[in-house]
């Protein structure tokens, strides 16, 4: 099948190319048996939220020294979160981080539940987040789509119709897309290859592993997708 070649291509570009992040338990650890801690990739998701990688680095290593677990976090005076969230922006994100932390902490005894709903219900989790969650940190074969993912998929499948409207016909193609081994690192492999090939500005497609595929590509011009409503 198309679909299970092409996601098959993508994984093993992102075994050789995939970025070595703080909360990433990169494939070669996966490999020893080492499992992702939801704690660790909830609060990452949220960071990322609106703020680069770069950026959001030191912060996750600053709440993890000082919150090493979710209860730590639930725990913790409102303040001292706000204070430490201080340089990342969008401080309702922060607010909603201390109140899912509670939440886990009050409601399921310290543990985050493990399918895309059940995270979809906790305060401050949006689709987003919970597709995020549950694939990263549970291997759920959920479809992950930001921004990254937007640009990679409108590219592959040349979609022509405008954002926003045509986020829901990308959603199917990322479900379509998602294998049901390693749809974690699919997600990850996916926003990966947004920020580093697929970029918004002369991508690199010659090193891209659906160069073959991409329907924007031989078409001749990737940079017009995403096709954007007119303002
Ligand atoms: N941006 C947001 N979440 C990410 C992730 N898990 N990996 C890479 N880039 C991301």
């Amino acid at each position: 099948k198309d679909e299970s070649r092409l996601a098959g291509a993508l994984l093993v570009w992102y075994d050789r190319h995939h970025r070595d992040l703080p909360w990433r338990i990169s494939p070669p650890m996966a490999k020893k048996g080492v499992k992702p801690d939801p704690y660790h990739i909830w609060l990452s998701e949220v960071m990322l939220q609106q703020t680069t990688v770069q950026a959001v680095k030191p912060y996750f290593q600053k709440f993890l020294a000082r919150w090493p677990k979710v209860t730590d976090l639930a725990a913790a005076p409102s303040e001292d979160v706000m204070a430490a969230w201080a340089g990342l922006g969008y401080y309702a994100r922060a607010r909603n981080l201390k109140k899912c932390a509670e939440a886990v902490a009050t409601e399921h005894g310290g543990v985050f539940p493990d399918s895309e709903e059940g995270l979809r219900a906790l305060p401050g989790i949006g689709d987003y987040t919970a597709a995020a969650v549950a694939a990263i940190a549970f291997n759920r074969q959920a479809a992950v789509m930001d921004g990254n993912v937007e640009r990679v998929i409108s590219r592959l499948y040349a979609i022509a119709d405008p954002l926003p409207g045509s986020k829901p016909q990308m959603k199917a193609k990322v479900a379509a897309l998602t294998p049901a081994d390693r749809p974690g690192d699919f997600a990850q492999a996916m926003m990966d290859l947004g920020a580093t090939i697929c970029t918004p500005k002369r991508p690199a497609c010659s090193l891209c592993p659906f160069r073959d595929d991409c329907l924007a590509l031989s078409a001749h011009d990737p940079e017009l997708f995403p096709v954007k409503a007119a303002k």
